[in-house]
């Protein structure tokens, strides 16, 4: 690891685009099933961490003055518990110092355990204009179970206040917890489908390592029922005419997440905040950047298994000629050509004239196709 700042050269490339992470590490209690690095509210002082990156903010533009950014991501923990003006600061601050995409998609997760009366015109003011919805469920028990701090009135409430306020939303979901059948999770479906949302993330419930459900013995919907529960799902909202463009996200035509397919499409992006990274392409050599800010550099190889495992989480699968320029070697000569042909054989994989993609039920195994394909 060393500092980005022995970094002299600029990027070559004029105007590439960036997207910006902003993390805020910071939430009001512990979700028993979450791993994500988070600390506890209390007693943080937001002047000073906000201070702080704003000065590695500085940094990166230094670096790369030239940059084009087209989105910017607060993410966490729960960014929502940021006070609005000191989201405006690093909202400004990005406006000011970097050229910036016409059409930038400027995001925060916000949780319902932090709303007040006025916090979604608060953060359109401060200048969010895509709202994400930390949800979970819709019913009180799942909740619960969830050990959410939030109930389900809360959540509704939240989701017609985001709806009014912004353009652009969406709301994150977990199902597929242990007493889930495709027949009470549907209500569920339904209800959040009412609300007109742009977007919906929606995730099967996964036993972490080292979380507390994880040392209560939490198991699991069974893989046949968590089979079933997907492709029903994932059904039902392509009926409700939600596109699904990658593993567990759905849009409205024209509403994928412009910042999350940056990580799914290899492009460049950094990440402010402990426990924050982002990946950088300076000179034509890749970057994994940690903040504050250091740097390793990535080998063709490494790069190229990364974008096959991210690529193949979209619906739309991996663009060959974009591997090629992004990492440096060409698709068909960097894949095992054996395990390709077999998974295609099986229709766990379909391959285009530019594109691998995974088959309707490949898309349950893509981790095991990836770990195939880089053999
Ligand atoms: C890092 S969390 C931040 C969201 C925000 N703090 C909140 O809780 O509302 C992003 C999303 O990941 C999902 N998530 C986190 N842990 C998960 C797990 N173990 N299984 C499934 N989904 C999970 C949740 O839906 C969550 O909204
Ligand atoms: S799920 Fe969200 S609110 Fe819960 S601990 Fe994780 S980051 Fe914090």
């Amino acid at each position: 690891m060393k500092a980005l700042q022995g970094h002299t050269k600029k990027a070559s490339i004029q105007s590439q685009e960036l997207a910006v992470y902003i993390h805020w590490p910071f939430c009001k209690s512990k979700c028993p099933y979450c791993d994500f690095y988070k600390e506890l509210n209390h007693g943080v002082n937001q002047e000073v961490i906000i201070g702080e990156y704003l000065k590695a903010l500085q940094k990166y533009r230094d670096l790369m003055p030239e940059r084009t950014v087209k989105s910017v991501f607060f993410g966490g923990g729960t960014p929502s518990l940021i006070a609005p003006k000191n989201i405006e600061k690093i909202i400004d601050f990005i406006i000011k110092h970097w050229v910036i995409a016409d059409n930038i998609e400027i995001s925060l997760e916000a949780n319902p355990n932090s709303r007040y009366d006025t916090m979604f015109k608060d953060l359109k003011s401060a200048g969010i204009n895509r709202l994400s919805l930390g949800v979970q469920a819709l019913n009180d028990s799942d909740l619960r179970f969830l050990g959410r701090t939030h109930n389900a009135q809360t959540a509704r409430l939240c989701l017609q206040e985001i709806v009014q306020t912004f353009d652009n939303h969406s709301a994150d979901l977990i199902y597929a917890l242990p007493r889930h059948t495709v027949q009470n999770w549907l209500p569920q479906l339904e209800e959040i489908c009412s609300f007109g949302l742009k977007h919906l993330s929606l995730y099967q419930l996964t036993i972490e390592e080292g979380t507390v459900f994880a040392r209560k013995g939490v198991k699991s919907l069974d893989e046949e029922k968590s089979v079933e529960i997907y492709n029903f799902t994932r059904d039902y909202l392509t009926q409700k005419n939600y596109c699904h463009y990658e593993v567990s996200n759905f849009a409205l035509s024209g509403f994928a997440s412009r910042h999350n397919l940056t990580y799914w499409q290899g492009g460049d992006y950094i990440g402010i905040g402990k426990s924050a990274h982002g990946r950088l392409n300076l000179d034509g050599r890749y970057y994994a950047v940690t903040y504050p800010f250091t740097n390793e550099e990535l080998t063709p190889q490494e790069r190229a298994e990364e974008l096959i495992i991210m690529g193949l989480r979209l619906t739309n699968g991996i663009n060959k000629k974009d591997f090629k320029n992004i990492c440096g070697i060409d698709f068909n000569n960097f894949v095992n050509q054996k395990n390709l042909q077999q998974l295609k054989e099986q229709n766990l994989l379909v391959e285009t004239f530019d594109y691998l993609k995974a088959g309707y039920e490949g898309f349950l195994l893509i981790d095991a196709i990836a770990a195939k394909l880089c053999e």
